[in-house]
């Protein structure tokens, strides 16, 4: 069982390779890594040489910290994420959000593709993340409990903080980006869906269904982070269609995205 030593020591490693010191943190998910080029003065910490962090082995995941300015403003930004799907317990997903609230991180931007349950979404659509929907998977805070980092049992309310989301829908407005909202279905992947378990969720209430995030937006819940969480929409869910769902789509679909992701973002780390 790993103990609040084991994180301080890789957030010391990550502080002693780069002079930044962010309170904000984005994650980037598939199809996103372009989003980097928008960070200048970068410092980069490759996953691989931190001692006992994870590694990315998925190929649209690059595996870096990227320190830098975006927009002037500190960031740290993860261009690479941790998923179920490549063999972690939800217990080891836990590990980067830990380690971003050891290293000073007060506020996550988590992103990811997903697909569209919601027969009023359509792919390249931007969707807030106001809640989600965990069936199957466990919690990243089973096993003992590290006080240090918070509380046996905690609420998760707000997790999707609504204060942020309403600093998002304003910052949206303001630069004429539609945000939908909507709730973020957890599926455990590598398959996508089947029709009948996307009829499931949307009866559930689910708009959007993703392989990722909710590890992360939990372990932040536990430690006190706030997070605001954005799905780009890939492609619609399994059997809205009919079509088959491709890799492609999702990349594709994600190089248009992140342009209004890039503005969004770009304005929202300054009021945030
Ligand atoms: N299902 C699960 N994850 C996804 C999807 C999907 O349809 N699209 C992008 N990520």
């Amino acid at each position: 069982m790993k103990d609040y030593n084991y994180y301080i020591d890789i957030a010391k490693y990550i502080e002693n390779k780069t002079k930044y010191r962010p309170k904000i943190a984005i994650v980037l998910g598939s199809a996103l890594g372009s989003f980097t080029e928008e960070i200048k003065d970068v410092e980069t910490v490759d996953y691989a040489e931190i001692p006992n962090f994870l590694d990315a082995t998925v190929d649209s995941h690059e595996g870096k910290l990227i320190f830098g300015k975006l927009n002037g403003i500190d960031v740290l930004c993860m261009s690479g994420r941790f998923h179920y799907y490549e063999g972690y317990s939800f217990e080891e997903l836990s590990l980067p959000a830990r380690v971003l609230s050891v290293l000073g991180i007060e506020k996550l931007i988590l992103t990811n593709a997903a697909g569209a349950i919601n027969d009023k979404f359509k792919p390249g659509d931007i969707v807030a993340i106001t809640d989600h929907l965990n069936m199957v998977g466990g919690s990243p805070m089973r096993g003992a409990n590290l006080e240090e980092l918070g509380p046996r049992f905690f609420d998760i309310t707000d997790m999707y903080s609504k204060e942020l989301l309403e600093k998002a829908k304003i910052t949206a407005r303001k630069i004429d980006i539609e945000l939908k909202e909507g709730v973020y279905a957890f599926a455990v992947g590598p398959n996508f869906e089947t029709p009948a378990e996307i009829r499931a969720f949307k009866v559930l209430g689910g708009d959007v269904v993703g392989m990722s995030t909710i590890t992360e937006a939990l372990t932040a819940a536990h430690v006190g982070i706030q997070v605001l969480c954005f799905s780009f929409i890939s492609n619609m869910a399994a059997g809205i269609t009919g079509d088959a769902i491709t890799v492609e789509e999702v990349g594709e679909t994600g190089i248009f995205a992140v342009e209004k992701l890039k503005l969004l973002l770009r304005k929202i780390v300054q009021i945030i």
